[in-house]
This record gives structure tokens, C-alpha cells and sequence, in this order.
């Protein structure tokens, strides 16, 4: 490779990873000279071909600017091979940064959320504070908090004291320390499919082999397949029993009892996902397996993310018997959760009403949901199924089986829109023609024009 071939990789480099931005002026020709220590022709050449790429916009009289994502040419984009899975997530995650809309991400629409009530309750609970509190709340974490999370766990009818809750850095680190003091390297675990991404990385992060059982969307959880698989000797099960990601689904009661007693049966731990629980358009809440967990197999993990305060990162998880375990795990890992935003949440759940605050959240999901579901309807092929689950953000489609939406996902991508590809959902390939896509965004302006966009790809595709 040149020297000037050279440049441009590095240039490139920085530029991916955001040193410069889209709009920025890169340094002068002269300037890139002296600090590359290379002459001033070799630094034009690297310019002049990022510019015939598409990297770089050159204004004369001013000098070289970085492109905007969506103007560069298709050579600027990295070449469609598949990275192994936590690079692909990893990808996949900056892509939904990136986006101008983004159908792909995790978190709701953040102007959803009482940020600046919050922002209040934070500033109180930092008067109240003293050097001395900030310093307390190390694991199980904030007591009032605890106490607080209980109290409404108990107004559902689930048994749960504010000693069995350890606070966490989000449902995330809830879950991790699960898998950490329920397996051990090279356990088997089980997980659904398709499954939450961040089920099956953990699973690889930890050195854990998954079995996937079959989470349909119309069907639910296979439960012959679920007890086939505990009884092969497996010692964990990540479920996600309440509007599951990415399909939807709620199990029924009955299912969720089945799940307990087979947990019960074979003495497989489970390790509850039961994030998106509060986010219910129906008439009642639904219920976690904890409540049907008469013998302390269950460990639920929640957050605050999906309904109060994406970005705070303050999650939890219950369990009486593995609490010291989990404790002292998080205190060799992460130590503790943050105190101040710990007591400014509690703080909020004292003198706020949260539950006023939910039906607002949920009426206005719904009514989104509904709008964007209107919007594909008629859109999309009619082949396509859509699903639109009674709770949660996302809905899920299934394109026919021979459809891969990765290099959808791919051209979408450099057009600045994100969605979720069937692919990152399971360790096989069996959900790739499918495509979960984030409904909480209003339908109007670029969200709109974006789904129009998702249709016409899928048309030519479909073709
Ligand atoms: C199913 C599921 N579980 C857990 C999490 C992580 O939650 P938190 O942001 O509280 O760590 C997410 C976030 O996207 C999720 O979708």
C-alpha cells in the first residue's frame, strides 16, 4: 500500500469512529504535512482520494470537509461480510446512535419520559444528601429505593420484601449477575428464539452454551420443547415472559405456572426479563413467574429504562437465596449502582405520582403503535405479517422465509435509518427474514418518510 493509500485508511479510521464529524473541516494540506511527516503531494493525493470516495467534500477557497453519512459514496461503506456475533451487536448498536431514525433501537422515544421532573426530584434529593449518604448505598443499594419497589411489586400480589432487591446498573447487570451465580463456564442455559441480543451475548460472554426454544409469536413458548431441554441437564433459563423482545408475546398464566412447575421439577433456575411489564395497553398488569415461585427459583431482574428514565441505568434484581451471592458479585465487578441517582429516583417514586405518569406513557405508545402498524399495513406486502403486541414498543415482522432483511438493514444504514434484522436474534439463522422494528416514535416527518422508504426496499426485494 502507498503512503498516501496509507493516509487515507487513517483518515477513514477517524472519521468512523467520530474523531471528525460529518460537516467538520479536516486539517489543511500544510498542517497535515507537518504532522503526518509526509509531503505536502502525498497528503493531496490521500485527500483527493477520499473526496473521489466520498469521505471528503473539498470547498474551495476553504478546504477539505467531512462528508454527512448519507452523501458518501457506496466504496465508503465497509464490505457485507458478517462479524463474529458481539462485533455484529456492537455494530449494530453505534448503527442505531448513528441513524436519523431509529427503528433498530433499544430505547423509547426519551421525549416520552418526565426528564425534566426527574431532573427536579435530583436536585431535591441532592439538598437532603451528605458527604456520608452518597458513600452508603453500596450493595443491596439505596433501602428506600427498595422499600419503594417493593410496595408496588406487593400491590400486584407478587411476594417480594425490599431485603430480597439488589440495585443494579440497569436490568442489564440485573441479568449477568444472574447468569453469573446460576452457571458456571460451559453450563448449558436456556434462552428463547429468537431471543433479546443481549441474552446470547451474555450466554458467549460467560462461556455458556444455549439451547433455544421456540418463542412464536402467535403460539407462545413450546413448553414440550422447554421440559425436553431441562431434562437433558441444563442449568439456567433466560425468559422473557411479559412482552417479549422481539417477538411480543405474554405468556398466559397458565403457561407461566407450567414454567415454574417445570422449573420446580428439573431445579433449573430461571432468570426473569421483566422490562417492558409496566408498559401494558390492556386493563391489568401482567404477572411475572415470580409470582407463581413458591420455592425462590425465580430471579426477576427490572429496570427503570423502559418506563420512567431510559439513561439512568438503574435496574434490579429479586431473589432471597442468591442475594448475598449476587451482592457479592456486583462488589467484585462493578461495586455498586450510583448512589445520588438511586435517591433522586426514590426520591421521584415518593412525591410524584409514577403511576400517572405510566397511563400517560402507555395511552400514548398505544396510539403510536397503532399509527406506525396503520402506516405498514398498508405499505408493506400483504405477505408480511405483522405483529403488534398488547404492550411494549416494538412490533415484529416476517417477511416470506427466503427474504434475508441483513442487507436491508444495510441499506437502510447508510441512508441513516436503523432497524433490527431477524439474524441478531438468535445463534442460528432461522429468524432472518424477520425484522423488529422500535414503534414508539410518532409517525410524522422523517419517521414517516422512513417507513415509506423501509416498503419501497422490501418491494424491490420482494421482486
Ligand atoms: C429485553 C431487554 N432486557 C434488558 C434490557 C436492558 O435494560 P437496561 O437498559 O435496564 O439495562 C433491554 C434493553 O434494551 C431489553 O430490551
Amino acid at each position: 500500500m502507498n503512503r498516501y493509500q496509507q493516509l487515507a485508511n487513517d483518515i477513514k479510521q477517524q472519521i468512523e469512529n467520530n474523531t471528525w464529524r460529518a460537516g467538520e473541516k479536516i486539517p489543511s494540506v500544510r498542517m497535515s504535512s507537518r504532522n503526518y511527516s509526509v509531503s505536502a503531494a502525498t497528503v493531496l493525493q490521500a485527500y483527493q482520494l477520499l473526496e473521489s470516495e466520498g469521505w471528503l467534500t473539498a470547498k474551495p477557497q476553504s478546504g477539505y470537509f467531512v462528508t454527512a453519512v448519507i452523501e458518501r459514496g457506496t466504496q465508503a461503506v465497509a464490505p457485507d461480510i458478517r462479524l463474529a456475533y458481539n462485533d455484529e451487536l456492537c455494530e449494530f448498536l453505534h448503527s442505531n446512535m448513528e441513524a436519523r431514525t431509529s427503528f433498530g433501537s433499544p430505547l423509547p422515544d426519551p421525549q416520552l419520559y418526565p426528564f425534566e421532573t426527574l431532573t427536579r426530584h435530583l436536585a431535591s434529593a441532592g439538598r437532603k444528601m451528605s458527604s456520608q449518604s452518597i458513600i452508603q448505598d453500596m450493595p443491596p443499594g439505596n433501602e428506600s429505593l427498595r422499600r419503594l419497589i417493593a410496595q408496588r411489586y406487593l400491590s400486584q400480589g407478587v411476594k417480594v420484601l425490599a431485603e430480597d432487591i439488589v440495585i443494579t446498573s440497569g436490568a442489564m447487570e440485573a441479568l449477568n449477575l444472574s447468569l453469573q451465580v446460576s452457571t458456571q463456564a460451559e453450563d448449558s442455559i436456556v434462552i428463547e428464539s429468537p431471543a433479546f441480543y443481549g441474552a446470547i451475548q451474555a450466554a458467549k460472554r460467560h462461556n455458556l452454551s444455549v439451547k433455544e426454544v421456540a418463542m412464536d409469536p402467535m403460539n407462545g413458548l413450546c413448553l414440550s420443547e422447554l421440559e425436553k431441554c431441562f431434562s437433558e441437564g441444563v442449568k439456567a433459563c433466560w425468559l422473557m415472559p411479559n412482552f417479549h423482545n422481539p417477538t411480543g408475546v405474554t405468556l398466559d398464566d397458565e403457561t407461566k405456572q407450567s414454567i415454574v412447575e417445570l422449573a420446580n421439577r428439573y431445579q433449573v433456575t430461571l432468570i426473569e426479563d421483566d422490562v417492558y411489564s409496566e408498559l401494558y395497553f390492556g386493563e391489568q398488569k401482567p404477572k411475572p413467574l415470580k409470582y407463581w415461585d413458591e420455592e425462590d427459583r425465580v430471579l426477576m431482574c427490572g429496570s427503570f429504562s423502559k418506563s420512567l428514565c431510559p439513561g439512568y441505568r438503574i435496574g434490579w434484581v429479586v431473589n432471597r437465596s442468591l442475594s448475598a451471592k449476587v451482592q457479592k458479585q456486583q462488589l467484585i465487578s462493578t461495586l455498586s449502582g450510583s448512589s445520588p441517582i438511586q435517591q433522586g429516583i426514590a426520591h421521584y417514586l415518593q412525591f410524584e405520582s409514577y403511576d400517572s405518569h405510566l397511563r400517560k406513557l402507555r395511552r400514548e405508545l398505544s396510539t403510536r403503535q397503532q399509527l406506525l402498524v396503520d402506516k405498514l399495513k398498508v405499505t408493506l406486502p400483504e405477505s408480511c405479517q405483522i405483529h403488534a403486541p398488547q404492550g411494549g414498543y416494538f412490533v415484529w415482522l416476517e417477511f416470506d422465509k427466503g427474504f434475508d432483511t441483513f442487507p436491508l438493514f444495510e441499506q437502510l444504514k447508510k441512508e441513516g435509518i436503523s432497524v433490527g434484522y431477524g439474524s441478531l436474534f438468535s445463534t442460528q439463522q432461522q429468524h432472518k427474514h424477520c425484522l423488529r422494528l422500535n414503534v414508539s416514535f410518532e409517525c410524522i416527518g422523517d419517521v414517516d418518510a422512513a417507513i415509506c422508504r423501509l416498503a419501497e426496499l422490501v418491494a424491490q426485494r420482494h421482486e
